[in-house]
């Protein structure tokens, strides 16, 4: 079995700046337990496993040598549960945290709990099982080994436009997995409101913004209130070192802007710079998790050039930078 390197926009065989210019476009084959092909270009809850391999890696990393047995794991936007799967996939000791899962659509929570999964076999070929943009060689072959040994083929289902099979989850990969629906806005009390080892909120931010926010260079009004509301609720719900998780999808996380219309010096260099759309240096979303406390301390690459900050660490106590005491005006 193999797993295919298809990339983010579901196009096999291009690379992430050739389908730049494209809004991205992502099949839903694997979102629906079993619903048709009709609604595989509806990309709003769209999933898929080991999405972003780099930055799930540095996470599970991070965590397994960070955080004790028992530590929660809150997993927001879980869509149809590939991500928390996929972490658990990839921990060395699955049970050594609970990944307590929450999504604002309630079929797509009934869907993570079904846990049965659509691959396409037919359009790509008898062997490509899953989307996966940043695996190689080795990696590629460890995935899907791994989805071997935790998933049972439970059928195939045809259609006008392609043949797909059926994948069943094992009940063993979900032990310590909880799905229910839930909003990132309500993040501070959900699940007892105990300290939590990690928040991942991946692709799923402009779900709060307006398309022309998304677009435009400045994330002002409405969008951002809600923004800044959730990183600060996230901070606060974190355990010291304990890290908020982003995704790397255009709209999310890199912030585009309208180049007519954005000075210069706040574009990055030559990513999206041959079309109508640039990428800002640092985006709006950047600026809120660092002035609220938060490091980057893992990247995805988006292109060969261009990194991504989506591993974001709430500081230890010891490395909070003190801030100068404001001098008493009376007393000097
Ligand atoms: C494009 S999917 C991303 C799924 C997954 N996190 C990933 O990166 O592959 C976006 C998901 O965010 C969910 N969502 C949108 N707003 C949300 C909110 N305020 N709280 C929780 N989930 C939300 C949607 O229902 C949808 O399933």
């Amino acid at each position: 079995m193999k797993i295919s390197r298809i990339n983010s926009s579901g196009v096999y065989g291009q690379t992430h700046k050739q389908i730049a210019p494209k809004d991205p476009v992502s099949f839903g084959i694997y979102v629906r337990g079993e619903e048709s092909a009709s609604r595989k270009f509806q990309h709003k809850y769209t999933s898929w496993f080991f999405r972003d391999l780099a930055t799930l890696d540095i996470a599970v990393n991070y965590l397994e040598k960070t955080f004790p047995k028992g530590t929660t794991i809150l997993d927001y936007a879980c869509s149809n549960g590939q991500e928390a799967l996929s972490l658990n996939m990839m921990f060395k000791d699955r049970n050594k945290y609970l990944i307590q899962c929450y999504d604002t659509d309630e079929k797509s929570i009934e869907d993570a709990k079904r846990g049965e999964y659509n691959v396409a076999t037919e359009i790509f070929g008898e062997e490509f099982l899953l989307y996966n943009n940043d695996a190689t060689g080795k990696q590629q072959k460890e995935l899907a080994n791994k989805f071997e040994q935790f998933f049972d083929k439970s059928g195939d289902i045809f259609d006008h436009h392609l043949s797909t099979k059926k994948f069943k989850v094992k009940d063993s990969l979900k032990d310590n997995i909880n799905f229910e629906q839930g909003d990132i806005k309500n993040v501070d009390s959900a699940a007892c409101g105990q300290k939590v080892g990690a928040i991942f909120f991946r692709n799923a931010f402009y779900h709060m913004l307006e398309r022309a926010e998304t677009m435009g260079y400045k994330c002002t009004g409405e969008g951002k209130t809600k923004i800044k509301d959730v990183i600060d609720k996230a901070y606060t719900r974190l355990e010291p070192g304990g890290i908020f998780v982003m995704g790397n999808c255009l709209e999310d996380s890199i912030f585009r802007a309208n180049s007519a219309a954005v000075p210069e010096s706040h574009l990055a260099t030559t990513v999206l710079r041959d079309c109508r759309v640039s990428i800002l240096k640092k985006t709006p979303i950047q600026e809120m998790l660092e002035g609220r406390g938060f490091t980057p301390i893992g990247y995805s690459t988006v292109n060969d050039d261009f990194a991504v900050p989506t591993v974001w660490k709430k500081p230890f106590k010891g490395e909070i930078k003190k801030t100068a005491p404001l001098k008493n005006k009376a007393a000097v």
